[in-house]
């Protein structure tokens, strides 16, 4: 079955992106109007009333469902449906750049620095902002960026563009009390046909 037709379009002109932008950077941040105009397709929504890859918070089980990864360029289409209240541990995503795009629903999210500058076995962090982020809005979420999202009392459902696949990639959670840093892969993959 063909893909979703804005999905599609969302592919191709990704590609197209990547072949021209060389600079990881400069990709991912040149790729924020792509992810908007994915985000803005009404089918898009309606298809996302029905996606489900449960998270179990309290077991530390994070599910992203799979919608895509580029054989060539390497990057990697998820979502990530968020049960009301469920929140994320405080980490990073090693170093994969990230677009987070919010679909539906609203969440909190909050930034971190690490005061001891990467070097000691817990982590002394520093609160750099928290704001709320609504459909529509699109986090550009830098390698090592540490951050936590805390969902309000509704489904949300973001639509992440990633520089890689994080269910391979060892990212950092960090404990909130003490600061102490557990290695782990991040998010299970769980495939998904978008169509
Ligand atoms: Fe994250």
């Amino acid at each position: 079955m063909p893909r979703l037709a804005a999905f599609q379009t969302f592919i191709d002109a990704m590609r197209a992106h990547c072949a021209r932008e060389a600079d990881i950077e400069r990709r991912y941040r040149g790729a924020v109007p792509h992810l908007e105009a994915l985000l803005a397709d009404p089918a898009l929504r309606e298809r996302a009333a029905a996606w489900g890859a449960p998270n179990e918070p309290e077991r530390g089980i994070y599910r992203n469902l799979l919608f895509y990864e580029d054989a060539d360029y390497g990057f990697v289409v998820n979502a990530l449906v968020k049960e009301p209240r469920h929140q994320t541990p405080i980490h990073d995503h090693g170093p994969i750049w990230t677009l987070y795009g919010v679909l539906d629903g609203a969440e909190r999210v909050a930034r971190y620095r690490r005061r001891d500058e990467g070097r000691g076995e817990r982590a002394d962090l520093e609160l750099l902002d928290d704001h709320w982020v609504r459909p529509g809005f699109i986090d550009v979420v830098p390698p090592f960026d540490i951050h936590v999202e805390y969902n309000g009392d509704h489904r949300t459902v973001g639509v992440i563009v990633r520089s890689g696949n994080v269910g391979r990639t060892p990212q950092s959670w960090f404990d909130a009390a003490d600061g102490r840093i557990t290695r782990r892969l991040g998010p299970d993959q769980v495939p998904h046909e978008l169509v």
